[in-house]
């Protein structure tokens, strides 16, 4: 896939209604944002085209409301918080593609900015509806998707309108995909990648296309232990997704023939059943990776394991992060995640962390600023490193 994209300072914006997707599906908690991530990484986008005197027409998803109308899902919010980064108002439409957004939209002066209402709230978004897509383009005259974190779907705002205006990409997706494609394509070497999360069958085709580019492929998290199964050790209760065995021998095979240095725990904290409540008290005990004994579950990374990662991400070029290394949402059982966190932190290398827990992780331990890159995209950033073309990244205009 062809990512030479042209973006917001390969057209001219004066003057012109500008669609702007991005991604502001942000968490929230009683009506609050509780991370304003996704927003303040499309600042710089947002604030190139007032700047150059655009009239912004912003639009996003959020959540799931399925074409219904759900006051939670309101983006007002969001317009709230852009309003506030911006240091203007920014006017907020009460429909999608309706008279109200309509109106506004034609009333726009250069260097206005509007949000639509949440484009979800229209059955056709998911579809791609050829119907929708048209309408949304005709409230402007140019494209602009900034949205990386909803890249990989192909919806009337993230790809379909592209059928209909001259598409560009804004800031946010020039730069994760400027970090992540060259790290994919010509990374410094040594390239480490990390890998974790729960299950090998999330993460198939990113093990498959990760090794023909890594010097060392890192595996922990509860996909370690099919792995482990894998290799012939026995795993008591942990997590096994049995159908993988095979994969996972396959991988180990295509690794070694590769010469691709695949680092697998060798040690494990274990406790007799999972967390319940996920945060409550836990009792575990650290054993070797090949002695996890019957009836016990393997729920982390040890601490000899977690040396062992630290040491290969320290000594890296480049390592790409994505998926916990055990239950971290359990104080007892972060210590994996943790540790994997602290090495990028530490690391001279570029340090590239591909969304979702991961990045939250690092977020709230406070190592954000000490990583190179942490993607805005949970399911696109994986998409990304399985190597598949992303839909919202394909319609641009080539430059
Ligand atoms: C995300 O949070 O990963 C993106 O906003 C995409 O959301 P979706 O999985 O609901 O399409």
């Amino acid at each position: 896939m062809n990512y030479n994209k042209k973006s917001i300072e390969d057209i001219e914006v004066a003057g012109k209604r500008v669609l702007c997707r991005c991604d502001f599906n942000v968490p929230t908690k009683e009506g609050k944002i509780t991370s304003d991530k996704r927003i303040v990484s499309a600042m710089p986008t947002i604030e190139y085209l007032v700047n150059h005197g655009a009239k912004v027409i912003l639009c996003s998803h959020m959540g799931k409301p399925k074409g219904e109308w759900k006051p939670e899902l309101s983006l007002k919010v969001v317009a709230e918080r852009i309003s506030q980064l911006l240091g203007k108002e920014v006017i907020m439409a009460s429909d999608v593609i309706g008279e109200d957004a309509k109106a506004k939209a034609a009333a726009l002066q250069d260097g206005d900015v509007m949000l639509l209402e949440n484009v979800r709230y229209m059955k056709g978004e998911t579809k791609n509806d050829p119907e929708l897509s048209r309408e949304l383009a005709s409230m402007a005259d140019i494209f602009v998707n900034d949205a990386f974190g909803t890249a990989h779907r192909a919806h009337s705002s993230t790809a379909g309108v592209a059928d209909y205006l001259p598409a560009v990409c804004g800031y946010l997706v020039q730069k994760e995909v400027g970090v992540m494609g060259k790290a994919l394509a010509d990374p410094e070497r040594p390239f480490v990648a990390i890998l974790g999360g729960a299950k090998v069958s999330d993460k198939l085709n990113v093990i498959n296309n990760l090794l023909e580019k890594v010097d060392t492929l890192i595996i922990g998290g509860g996909m370690a232990y099919t792995f482990l199964a894998a290799k012939g050790y026995g795993v008591g209760a942990s997590l096994l997704d049995a159908e993988k065995l095979d994969y996972c021998r396959d991988m180990m095979a295509k690794a070694e023939e590769k010469g691709v240095k695949l680092l697998l725990p060798v040690d494990t904290a274990v406790a007799a059943s999972f967390p319940s409540p996920i945060d409550a008290e836990i009792e575990v005990q650290t054993v070797a990776a090949d002695a996890i004994p019957d009836g016990m579950m393997g729920l982390d990374i040890g601490e000899k394991t977690r040396e062992l990662f630290a040491e290969a991400a320290k000594s890296a070029k480049t390592v790409v992060w994505n998926g916990p290394m055990g239950v971290f949402e359990n104080p007892v059982l972060a210590k994996g995640t943790i540790a994997v966190a602290q090495a990028l932190a530490d690391s001279d290398a570029v340090t590239i962390v591909g969304g979702g827990d991961s990045a939250a992780a690092c977020e709230q331990l406070g190592f954000a600023s000490k990583i190179t890159h942490i993607s805005t995209g949970g399911g696109a950033s994986l998409e990304f490193l399985e190597g598949l073309e992303l839909p919202g990244i394909a319609c641009l205009q080539d430059k």
